[in-house]
């Protein structure tokens, strides 16, 4: 079939909700993707932060094969091994007891608000349900979640949009004390904003939002879908902070392409979830369950996280050297191997040309070029990227 044929099939078949690039992936391997053509792509987005260990890894690999060999679903009518040796996991890395599993982003957000909500109306006081979200947050497409991310485009048509949420500035510590009140039951913030601008709040943020929940009485609802597991250089983001959320939200990384989301939750929160309080039929599957062991055992096996600190210091250092020789380049932001570079100009084209030369980087805020490599990108990779960049911007 030639590539055409394929595009003219998705335009009759598939929901246009994508504006896709005309692009048709057929493989991966490591750090590069292959198109039909046999034309190779270096690739600075893991599919927008999901393939953290590159493509195809060969622990992900196996885990997958032999675990869809042996059981690949049962319901969560019955125990498996793989998601009780996951959630183990889990809690021993981050400290929080108990996992539920899902299959998104959105749907572990969608779990976190119920969680909030409903511990805080029998623990907290039953006038309790308000959540404060942030300006710039991006949360997930449900109706609870896209209420929770406070932007227009998101909420356009679909009202009435459920009721509870409130909105202040990010980063912005004086806007949240003001904000909570008798009626707040939980502030739900992302560590780093991804989708509104790889926005990287001032050290102490997340240590005083912690302060002002336990002060006030309510909860902190950590959302690290893009940047838990390991893209800030921690295994979780909330650990450069040494604090600890009440309810945590993670997916992207943790399937290494298989959807698998998890909500998190210390032991005393986690009671406000009883049997037939929420739940999910694909939920935590023995093959996406192992799929995710195998992420772990690889990231401390192969001491990524060094890896992410190190290569995301280099790329943060290049990108500013690009900033000095291209006056469009209005500021470069990054922590781990999550970086932007916010320019005065739209940024699609910028992600065309590049993807043209054979890079795949993305645009998000309209004038964000965003890098999310995956964890095992070494310095040559880099260099090709920036030196792409830099001819790119000079045509600019
Ligand atoms: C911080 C954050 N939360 C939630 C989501 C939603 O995840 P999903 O697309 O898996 O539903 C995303 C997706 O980009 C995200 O970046």
């Amino acid at each position: 079939m030639r590539n055409t044929d394929i595009f003219l099939d998705e335009q009759k078949y598939i929901f246009q909700t994508y504006a896709r690039f005309p692009v048709l992936i057929t493989k991966g391997k490591g750090m590069y993707l292959t198109d039909n053509e046999g034309k190779q792509y270096l690739d600075f987005l893991s599919g927008i932060a999901v393939n953290a260990l590159g493509h195809c890894h060969p622990a992900v690999v196996n885990a997958v094969k032999n675990q869809a060999k042996k059981l690949s679903h049962t319901s969560n009518l019955y125990y498996t091994i793989p998601q009780v040796k996951l959630a183990k996991k889990l809690a021993q890395l981050s400290g929080l007891n108990k996992s539920f599993f899902c299959n998104s982003g959105a749907e572990a957000n969608e779990a976190a608000i119920k969680l909030a909500r409903k511990y805080a109306k029998e623990n907290l006081g039953s006038g309790k349900f308000e959540i404060i979200t942030m300006h710039g947050a991006f949360h997930g497409r449900t109706l609870a979640t896209l209420t929770a991310t406070p932007h227009e485009k998101f909420h356009k048509g679909y009202e009435p949009l459920p009721e509870g949420f409130k909105y202040v500035d990010y980063n912005d510590i004086e806007a949240l004390r003001k904000a909570v009140d008798e009626k707040t039951c939980a502030i739900l913030v992302e560590p780093v904003q991804g989708e509104g601008g790889v926005q990287v709040p001032a050290p102490g943020y997340l240590k005083e939002i912690r302060t002002l929940c336990d002060k006030m009485n309510i909860l902190l609802v950590l959302d690290e879908v893009q940047v838990g597991m390991g893209r800030t250089g921690k295994m979780f983001a909330f650990q450069q902070e040494g604090i600890l959320p009440d309810i945590l939200t993670l997916a992207k990384t943790i399937g290494a392409g298989l959807p698998l989301g998890v909500m998190m939750a210390s032991e005393k929160v986690s009671k406000g979830f009883v049997p037939g309080s929420h739940g999910s039929t694909f939920g935590g599957g023995p093959v996406v369950c192992e799929a995710g062991l195998a992420v772990l055992e690889t990231i401390e096996k192969k001491r990524l996280l060094e890896n992410v600190t190190a290569m995301g210091a280099y790329l943060l250092s290049e990108l500013k050297k690009l900033k000095e020789k291209h006056p469009e380049i209005r500021a470069v932001r990054g922590t781990g191997l999550i970086c932007g570079i916010e320019l005065d100009i739209p940024g699609k084209d910028i992600v065309s040309k590049m993807l043209r030369r054979g890079f795949l980087i993305n645009c998000t805020s309209d004038k964000v070029l965003r890098f999310l490599p995956p964890f095992i990108v070494a310095r040559k990779h880099i260099n090709d990227m920036i030196q792409a960049l830099d001819s790119v911007l000079s045509e600019e």
